[in-house]
């Protein structure tokens, strides 16, 4: 490797030192600001469950929903299920799982920041129409431009994120994207609260408040910085380099600057990301990323977020009442992501992922039990001490939701793909993610009407599933640079993995700068 260095490997990445970084204020502002893009994803996932449970949105866009939730005789467990009203609430993630592969495009070549930019106007046009809503179409045009935002803002907001960070608080600042996320759904659970006394408009405002997170993330995206990383890759060395040295607050950025440029060459040599992506040695962080994404989504969380309101009036509670255990779940799932943002690079993403895997197994397997006692088709007689014992163990799948899959799974596939195929691998991790947040939300409503109580027993053995392949499967990447996280650094090391790396051909960027395969 003499007059050279492997990208895969540099000569920090052997020793495992880390670069020079001080955790700048413009660091921190800059995440701050990207972030906001979290919170959008977050007020979207929330206002839905509410909305879908007023009388007077139904009344003007569900007749049939409103008739069979006044109705008597319908079963408890499917008062709601109607497939026009989960196709309100889906179609944000159809169209966000679509749009991601544009995403994917201007990520790379226009910039982390552009992307961000481009999500906040799909958001404020898709305000507009939803707040203005005058017939079904314009709703869901609203929310498929809605989608739209989703896509560019999932895609960029965590790569943004993670490039920018200093190694060492690079979990805590990514997991910003999801506190901005939980932060957004209890938002929107308030707003519903207040709105849903607010007749007959107060759905309007509730769908019209999305301005505000819409707007946060257009400016901040006026704001922000390019990432280092996005703008070497697009060739603007230079700025790269003053970027670098302004965020990191020293003049000495040479090594990991270096470390950029090397990858940002291999980056260039590849013309099809997407087929890059197939190639054995990508298997790796590509079965994760999917992996990660699909067993988020079965951990059931959105079975809680979306349909909060509509499961706590399923169980019983007053309308009122249903909201007001929505506030509770959006509170403690906030707060609980903040448990994260501090530990991530103490204790490492396994761990975290682990300890959550018991705590979601025990609460989910306690609620379906009491459910399945108490809760029968027609009574609902849930009684008051069992109401609050079924709050009580949803908040404790919560809480550990929050610290684990949550920010997780938008994490470490932001942080383990070489550049050459993150905007790509991004792009996978936020279409699978959008695509099984889809099928949740179009399948909840009528799972819940056949499995009843069964529905947490069905999440409870995925939270198994997922919890075995974090112990055998994933390694820990705290700690480890994001342009080294590579076959040498981690992949290699890996009992299991080390497999696809076998014959691996390396790229070797030598000193006159041109690449060589070994
Ligand atoms: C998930 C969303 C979910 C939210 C709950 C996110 O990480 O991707 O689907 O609604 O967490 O906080």
């Amino acid at each position: 490797m003499a007059g050279g260095f492997s990208v895969s490997a540099s000569a920090s990445a052997s020793s495992g030192t880390e670069f020079e970084a001080k955790i700048t204020p413009i660091v921190i502002i800059s995440c701050i600001m990207a972030a906001t893009g979290g919170l959008m994803f977050g007020y979207d996932v929330g206002i839905s469950g509410g909305v879908t449970s007023m009388d007077d949105f139904l009344r003007e866009f569900f007749p049939t929903v409103l008739k069979k939730k006044h109705e008597d005789k319908e079963s408890n467990y499917c008062k709601y299920d109607n497939q026009g009203l989960q196709l309100f609430t889906s179609s944000l993630y159809l169209a966000g799982l679509t749009a991601t592969f544009f995403a994917s495009y201007t990520t790379r070549r226009l910039g982390r920041r552009l992307t961000m930019l481009i999500a906040g106007v799909f958001f404020i046009v898709g305000v507009i129409f939803n707040g203005a809503a005058q017939n079904l179409t314009m709703l869901i045009i609203g929310r498929i431009l809605l989608g739209c935002g989703v896509g560019f803002a999932n895609q960029a907001v965590p790569l943004f994120l993670s490039e920018i960070a200093p190694t060492r608080i690079r979990g805590g600042l990514n997991i910003l994207f999801q506190l901005n996320v939980t932060i957004g759904i209890l938002f929107a659970n308030l707003v519903n609260y207040g709105t849903a006394k607010i007749h007959p408009w107060g759905w309007r405002l509730s769908l019209s408040l999305a301005g505000i997170p819409a707007g946060l993330l257009t400016l901040g995206a006026l704001f922000v910085v390019d990432t280092p990383n996005s703008l070497i890759e697009r060739g603007r060395l230079e700025d790269g380099k003053a970027v670098l040295k302004k965020i990191r607050g020293t003049d000495n950025v040479e090594p990991e600057f270096n470390e950029i440029v090397a990858a940002s060459r291999v980056a260039q040599e590849v013309k099809h990301p997407f087929r890059n992506l197939l190639q054995r040695r990508n298997r790796p962080q590509l079965v994760i990323a999917v992996l990660l994404q699909i067993f988020q989504q079965f951990a059931g969380i959105n079975a809680i977020m979306f349909y909060a309101p509509v499961l706590f009036n399923t169980l019983g509670f007053q309308s009122d009442a249903s909201l007001y255990s929505a506030v509770i779940t959006g509170a403690v799932n906030l707060l609980a992501t903040l448990v994260s943002v501090y530990s991530v690079d103490r204790v490492g993403r396994r761990m975290l992922l682990l300890e959550a895997g018991v705590q979601m197994f025990l609460s989910q397997v306690a609620i379906a039990v009491v459910l399945g006692i108490k809760v029968t088709d027609r009574s609902d007689n849930l009684g008051h001490g069992w109401a609050i014992m079924v709050v009580v163990m949803v908040c404790i799948y919560v809480s550990s939701f929050a610290w684990s899959w949550g920010p997780l799974a938008w994490l470490i596939p932001s942080e383990t793909f070489p550049l050459e195929t993150r905007s790509a691998g991004q792009s996978i991790t936020v279409c699978v993610n959008l695509l099984f947040t889809f099928v949740i939300a179009q399948a909840f409503l009528s799972m819940l009407c056949h499995l009843k109580y069964a529905i947490f027993a069905f999440f409870s053995a995925w939270v198994v599933v997922m919890s075995l392949f974090v112990l055998f499967f994933l390694p820990e990447t705290k700690n480890v640079p994001i342009e080294e996280m590579t076959a040498e650094r981690v992949w290699k090391q890996h009992w299991f993995w080390q497999r696809f790396m076998d014959g691996d051909n390396h790229h070797i960027v030598n000193s006159a700068g041109k690449i060589n395969t070994v």
